[in-house]
């Protein structure tokens, strides 16, 4: 656990909103340098993250250090007043490396070698490759830990997102030695795993593997207990690495970038926060409808994890990225209002992903804060205006998410859970079902947060946990307990179906929620592609259910009113003491998920902190330090809104909200 360290600033620097980019100077001539820190200085830049695929021309050879150009560039950023956020530069091994030895490279589940070219070719669990990344952070760490332009340690990159699975040798290794660490025993693992099914059952660890392509579907226990497996393995590196740095550079804070979007291993980022000491987190806009709000879900989860507290945002792009089939530049004011977003939502730092547009290799056509085109740009214009920008919020730089009435559960062994294969559908998106529940609130005009499961409930009025698939039994009893003591839950299909091990609730569904619900479910009933069923004022689709109602004091709130479930329950909500416990066993369409969420929260009581004519239409999220309070309220539509009735001095902005336009207002 660390100790909520911020950035290391000079002692008289007053805490501000920093700004920055990753900065890769070894892809330019020497004279570029000199031109980068003036065009920083002029945008306001006081913070880049360096080296963080620099490993190749660190130790161009085994026995080779090159560290002269990094003290050069380090000195140049030091002088121009630009700190330093130095990466640990492990995310790329150099090709001599992987030549003599092969065997770091991760293997997949059919064997095949994921072969060096790209990088994050590595395995987690290799013992060589962490004698090579540990020889090199501490020789960074001996030769830059008291160079004063170092603000922060950056630990590799986006662990967990461009990392691939790992199936290796040395990773059955690793798994068995953390099957042992969790369950002690192979009669514990048996009984977890459901072995006496297909006759898998084991004598010893040794017989165990990862779950490596078979001939007929994969154990799900095994699958599921290799995920959470996975997102330890790494973070045991990001460990290693921290315990190198904090025994040769203690007043140094480490952090590493977290990939909260949706990064290939899920990797559990809420449990890896307690090992740092602030949260930072890469995002990226997807394309589509829900675009924006999907910025502010990702950016609300940031918060979760980080407990609240200020997070650095590490990278987001300027413009275009590259790696979508169909790459647009962002609309004017999307770098702005993007960038404010997050610091909404507690970011105290907006960097982007890269200073200077790369003149070669794979992201050659991503944008950049200084283009191709150079400085005579928008996008570079933009970059000045949004660092000036900041320096108008610094007030709001140190303080926390304040608490919203309503939070949405987020639940990182429900994501892997809830996805496996051999289920009712495979349809099902967990990441995407909680964003249905995130967009409704917005719609709604409702502030919510995004918690993980283990948070404090009892901070909330209302808890929506959309298919909580794995619930433990002291889960269970929290949330009882949260309704018992007068919260509202929501929760929705494919919720309380199994417990840690995978293994099935019995007694008809929703398991282990069916009591708080006072409901009962025979059969799960998903719908095909293209499928509906109406539902009171709506559609619903991918997943029905014949709900029953099993206990006298719940109410149905709305039916299915066609096919074979007409008349039958569709969202229910049972009344406990001051509390409730609601359930919704459709994937509703949008204008119907918002009206239901709005009459739920009413019958709570909440109701939303704007005035009619604006809920739907801005994002609102607020940030607080004792008695000061700033609402960030940005415009979601293409239409200018007038913010009368929200009441507030301007601190940004105006009350004039141009399209994608950002207000904030101290309350
Ligand atoms: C991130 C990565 C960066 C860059 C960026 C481009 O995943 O950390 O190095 O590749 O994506 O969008």
């Amino acid at each position: 656990m660390q100790n909520h360290r911020w950035l290391r600033l000079a002692p008289d620097a007053p805490r501000r909103i920093s700004f920055g980019a990753d900065y890769n100077p070894e892809q330019w001539p020497r004279e570029v340098w000199d031109e980068d820190v003036r065009l920083m200085q002029q945008a306001g830049v006081d913070v880049v993250s360096v080296g963080i695929f620099s490993w190749a021309a660190l130790q161009p050879a085994a026995d080779t250090w090159e560290f002269g150009w990094l003290d050069e560039v380090i000195d140049v950023l030091h002088a121009g007043g630009i700190g330093v956020d130095l990466a640990t530069a492990t995310a790329s091994p150099p090709p001599w490396l992987t030549a003599a030895h092969p065997e770091v490279l991760p293997i997949a589940a059919d064997g095949h070698v994921l072969w060096p070219g790209g990088r994050q070719h590595w395995r987690a669990t290799s013992p060589i490759f962490r004698r090579y990344a540990l020889d090199l952070v501490e020789r960074l760490a001996q030769r830059y830990g008291d160079h004063p332009a170092i603000v922060a340690w950056h630990v590799n990159n986006e662990l967990g997102c461009h990392n691939a699975w790992d199936y290796s040798d040395d990773a059955a290794r690793a798994f068995r030695a953390w099957l042992i660490t969790r369950y002690g025993t192979i009669q514990r693992v048996n009984e977890a795993w459901a072995t006496t099914f297909w006759s898998q059952r084991y004598g010893t660890f040794d017989e165990i593997l990862p779950p490596r392509t078979s001939a007929a579907i994969p154990n799900p226990t095994q699958q599921l207990d290799f995920l959470r497996f996975s997102s330890d393995a790494l973070k045991e590196h990001l460990i290693a690495e921290r315990e190198v740095l904090n025994r040769l550079t203690p007043d140094i804070p480490v952090t590493t970038n977290f990939m909260l979007m949706d990064g290939k291993h899920h990797a559990d980022y809420a449990d890896w926060a307690q090992e740092i000491d602030f949260v930072s987190n890469d995002h990226y806009r997807m394309p589509g409808e829900r675009s924006f709000d999907e910025l502010t879900f990702s950016a609300a989860l940031t918060s979760g994890v980080a407990r609240g507290r200020p997070w650095f945002l590490m990278e987001h792009s300027t413009s275009a990225v590259n790696w979508q089939p169909v790459n647009r530049p962002k609309r004017p004011g999307e770098l702005v209002r993007d960038s404010m977003a997050h610091v909404a939502r507690g970011a105290d730092a907006v960097c982007f992903f890269q200073w200077r547009q790369s003149k070669g290799g794979a992201e050659k056509y991503h944008s950049a804060m200084v283009p191709h085109v150079g400085p005579d740009s928008a996008v570079y214009r933009d970059v000045v205006r949004l660092g000036g920008l900041l320096r108008d919020l610094d007030e709001v730089a140190g303080t926390d998410r304040e608490s919203a009435p309503v939070a949405v559960v987020f639940d990182w062994d429900s994501w892997w859970g809830s996805e496996l294969g051999s289920h009712p559908t495979d349809r099902l998106r967990y990441r995407q079902l909680a964003l249905d529940w995130w967009v409704a609130l917005a719609d709604a005009g409702i502030r919510a947060d995004i918690v993980p499961a283990d948070a404090d409930f009892t901070e909330y009025r209302m808890l929506i946990a959309p298919t909580l698939y794995v619930v433990s039994e002291a889960l269970r009893e929290r949330l009882d307990a949260f309704v018992h003591a007068g919260g509202h839950l929501v929760s929705t299909f494919f919720s309380g179906i199994v417990d840690e091990d995978d293994a099935v609730w019995l007694g008809g569904y929703p398991g282990a929620l069916r009591e708080t619900l006072g409901i009962r479910v025979a059969e799960f009933r998903p719908l095909f592609d293209g499928e509906e069923v109406m539902v009171d004022g709506g559609v619903g689709s991918m997943w029905s259910e014949p709900v029953d109602i099993v206990a006298d004091d719940v109410e149905v709130i709305l039916s299915y009113t066609d096919g074979d479930l007409e008349g039958r329950p569709a969202v229910t909500r049972r009344v406990r003491g001051r509390g409730s416990a609601a359930y919704v066993s459709s994937r509703l369409s949008r204008d119907a998920l918002s009206s239901l969420v709005a009459d739920l929260a009413h019958r709570a009581g909440i109701v939303s902190e704007l005035p009619t004519t604006l809920r739907g239409k801005v994002d609102v999220a607020a940030r607080s330090a004792g008695a000061r309070s700033y609402l960030f309220v940005t415009n979601r539509t293409d239409e200018s809104l007038v913010l009368d009735g929200i009441d507030g001095d301007v601190v940004l902005g105006t009350r004039h909200l141009e399209p994608r336009g950002v207000a904030v207002l101290r309350r």
